[in-house]
């Protein structure tokens, strides 16, 4: 390749380790300890997976594109909420202030504490009744007013949203889960289509070789990005 027209990254790789610790040490990004590798930080990304069904479809999705993360470096995560039932916010407002909803009777504090964690939230859902799984909009819901009620809470981090379904609805549950991003004042990242995917029963999505590109696609935008705002 044409050393001009190298990415940032590509040219990074090409360097070599020794080579682009020598670079850094000298713009003063080097640290002994420091966990910077080259120019890239290691980033959490969590896969939220909302459907009923644990290791479905929605899974497989979220995989893909969690493995274009790894490969990159990253620390992952797939969250499974299958068997977990997180009620719907009680409109309390008592978090205010406290950085978490204040009812512990479900999972959702700690589901919570890993999307503030996180520099890059995907939330997958299958798609049930054309949009997202009510165990999903439980957690936007609750999540967005603890955003709200706590400024800034989410802001800048990176989102993505992935879609499964059988049929139709699927763009419903991705603009469900992109209106929740957009007023968190995340960054939405996309791929070359919609990152929704067909399928039925589970591994049937993993036929759908349009989406399981869009998915890696994904994947890499979503590296490409935290590179960036690292
Ligand atoms: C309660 C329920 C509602 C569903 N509603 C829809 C729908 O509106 N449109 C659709 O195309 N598929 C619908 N499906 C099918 C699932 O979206 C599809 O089987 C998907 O692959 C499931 O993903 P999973 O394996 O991750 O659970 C529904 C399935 C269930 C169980």
């Amino acid at each position: 390749m044409d050393q001009n027209n190298m990415t940032r990254r590509e040219a990074i790789k090409a360097m070599g380790v020794f080579t682009a610790g020598a670079a850094l040490a000298t713009s003063g990004l080097a640290a002994i300890g420091d966990i910077k590798i080259g120019n890239s930080k290691k980033m959490k990304v969590l896969a939220i997976n909302g459907s009923s069904r644990k290791d479905g479809n929605t899974a497989d999705m979220l995989n893909l594109v969690l493995n274009e993360l790894k490969k990159e470096g990253h620390e992952t995560e797939l969250l499974q909420l299958a068997g977990e039932t997180i009620n719907p916010c009680k409109a309390c407002f008592a978090c205010g202030g406290k950085g978490n909803c204040v009812h512990a009777n479900d999972i959702f504090q700690s589901v919570f504490s890993k999307m503030k964690e996180a520099d890059a939230i995907i939330l997958g859902t299958s798609t049930y009744s054309a949009d997202v799984s009510s165990t999903l909009k439980a957690v936007i819901e609750r999540a967005s007013v603890v955003c709200d009620m706590n400024a800034g809470i989410f802001r800048h981090k990176v989102g993505g949203a992935v879609a499964v379904a059988r049929r139709a609805g699927a763009m419903n549950a991705i603009d469900t889960i992109n209106h929740f991003f957009l007023n968190k004042e995340m960054y939405l990242v996309g791929s070359t289509y919609w990152n929704i995917a067909y399928g039925r029963l589970p591994g049937e999505a993993l036929n759908d070789e349009e989406a399981v590109s869009n998915m890696k696609n994904l994947g890499q935008n979503i590296a490409w990005l935290l590179d960036k705002i690292q």
